[in-house]
C-alpha cells in the first residue's frame, strides 16, 4: 500500500532546522525555527520550571490517567493568564493538547464538525503550518492582506477591505500578539476596529497565541484575545505554553472555546472531550502540570515572571542592537522597523535568493521568506549578520 504514497513537501521551518544541523562550518548561526536562546545560544529550563520539576517528582504518585481533557487546574490556570476576567467561566470550554499546535488541530476540527461549510480567513503572510493543517483537514479558507511590503508594517487598510468579503458565520485567525512571521502587530486601537467589522459580519474569531509574554508583556499580549472574549458570543482560542514557559518538547498547549451561553458550553465541551479521545486519547500531563503550579505557586510564578520579562527585554535589546547595526552598514533607515516589531520574529524583505547567499557565503541560517528568529543574535553576532546582510543587499 506504501506505492501510492506522494511526496509530501517538507514543512520550510522543518527543512532549514535539520539543514542547519548538519552544517559542519563553526561560525554558522542559527536564526531559523522559534526556540529561545540566551546569549550562549543554549535553551535553558527555565528556573521556575526547574523548581516544579522537582517537587513533582516527590510529590507525583501515580501515572495514571488523568482526564480526557487534561486537569482542571490547568484550564483555569490558563484561563487566568489568557482570559482573566474578560468573559464568564462557564461559557468557556476546554481540552488540553500536546502543544499549541494541537489545540490548532483540535480547532480546525471542531469547526468542521460544527460548521463545515465556514471558510476560515488567515493572514497572508501566517504560520506555513496554519494553511498546511487547514488543507488537511480539508476546511475552506480565504487570505487577508496583512503586511505592507515597503513599510514592513501592519497594512491596515487593505486587511479590513478584505476582511469586509468574510461572511456571516466564516472563522477569522488573528495572532493574538507578536504574530509569525512578520513580528508586525495590530495596535489595541485597530483590533477594536477589527472586532467591529466582525461583530458586524456575524463572524467568529480564532486566536493563535503562541508567545504570550514575548512582546510587550503579559497582560499588553493579551489584549487582543481579552477583547474578543469580551465582545462575542462565540471565540475559539488556541493557546501554547512552548515558548513563554519554554517547555517546547513536553507538548503543552489547551483549546478554549467560547460558547455564546453556559448550556451551548456543555455540548461544546462534550465534543472537545470526544475529539480528544477520538485523536490521541489522553493529552500529556507532565508540562501542563509543571505550568499550572508555576502560574499558581506565588512564589514560582514570581521567578517565571522575573525570567520571563528578562527574555523579553534582551529580544528588545536585540532587535535594537541590529536596527542599529543595519543602519549603521545601509547608511539608511530602512531596517528601523526591526526595533518596532515584537515578538520573536520579523521579515527583513530579503528574497529567497538573497536568504540562500546569506546561508551558503556566511552560515546564516533564516526561513526563506527572510524571517529571522531575533532570539538567535547575540552581541557577538549581530555585527557579522548586519555586515552579511547589508552585502547581499547591495
Ligand atoms: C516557529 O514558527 O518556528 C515555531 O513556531 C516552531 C514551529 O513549530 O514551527
Amino acid at each position: 500500500m506504501f506505492e501510492k504514497l506522494t511526496e509530501q513537501a517538507p514543512d520550510k521551518i522543518m527543512l532549514l532546522a535539520g539543514m542547519y544541523r548538519s552544517d559542519p562550518r563553526d561560525n554558522k548561526i542559527d536564526l531559523g525555527v522559534g526556540v529561545y536562546k540566551n546569549a550562549k545560544g543554549e535553551t535553558p529550563i527555565m528556573r521556575a520550571v526547574k523548581a516544579a520539576e522537582r517537587q513533582l517528582w516527590d510529590a507525583e504518585t501515580t501515572k495514571s490517567y488523568v482526564a480526557l481533557i487534561g486537569d482542571g487546574g490547568f484550564h483555569t490556570a490558563m484561563a487566568d493568564l489568557v482570559l482573566d476576567d474578560s468573559v464568564a467561566r462557564d461559557r468557556v470550554s476546554f481540552a488540553a493538547t500536546p502543544g499549541g499546535t494541537g489545540a490548532i488541530r483540535q480547532i480546525l476540527e471542531l469547526i468542521k464538525a460544527a460548521s463545515p461549510d465556514a471558510t476560515i480567513w488567515m493572514s497572508n503572510p501566517t504560520w506555513p503550518n496554519h494553511p498546511a493543517i487547514i488543507n488537511y483537514v480539508g476546511v475552506k479558507f480565504a487570505t487577508y492582506s496583512y503586511i505592507d511590503p515597503e513599510t514592513r508594517n501592519v497594512s491596515f487598510d487593505a486587511m479590513m477591505g478584505d476582511l469586509a468579503a468574510v461572511k456571516a458565520g466564516d472563522v477569522v485567525l488573528l495572532h493574538g500578539c507578536c504574530h509569525n512571521p512578520t513580528g508586525a502587530n495590530l495596535t489595541e486601537a485597530q483590533w477594536g476596529e477589527v472586532a467591529d467589522l466582525l461583530q458586524a459580519k456575524g463572524a467568529v474569531p480564532f486566536i493563535d497565541i503562541a508567545y504570550q509574554g514575548f512582546g510587550d508583556g503579559l497582560e499588553a499580549d493579551s489584549f487582543g484575545t481579552r477583547l474578543m472574549a469580551k465582545r462575542f458570543p462565540e471565540v475559539l482560542i488556541a493557546a501554547s505554553c512552548s515558548k513563554n514557559f519554554g517547555v517546547y518538547r513536553e507538548r503543552t498547549g489547551i483549546v478554549m472555546a467560547i460558547s455564546s451561553t453556559a448550556k451551548a458550553s456543555k455540548m461544546t465541551q462534550g465534543m472537545l472531550s470526544s475529539l480528544n479521545r477520538l485523536n490521541f486519547s489522553f493529552p500529556p500531563d507532565h508540562g501542563a502540570r509543571l505550568v499550572t503550579m508555576v502560574l499558581t505557586d506565588d512564589a514560582l510564578r514570581k521567578e517565571w515572571q522575573t525570567e520571563l520579562e528578562d527574555v523579553r527585554i534582551g529580544m528588545l535589546g536585540l532587535r535594537q542592537q541590529l536596527a542599529d547595526a543595519l543602519r549603521l552598514e545601509t547608511n539608511s533607515d530602512r531596517f528601523d522597523f526591526v526595533a518596532q516589531h515584537r515578538g520573536m520574529f520579523s521579515r527583513l524583505g530579503l528574497s529567497p535568493e538573497q536568504v540562500e547567499r546569506l546561508r551558503v557565503d556566511n552560515a546564516i541560517y533564516m526561513i526563506g521568506d527572510s524571517r529571522f528568529n531575533v532570539a538567535g543574535l547575540n552581541a557577538q553576532t549581530v555585527p557579522i549578520i548586519a555586515k552579511a546582510i547589508a552585502e547581499v543587499d547591495r
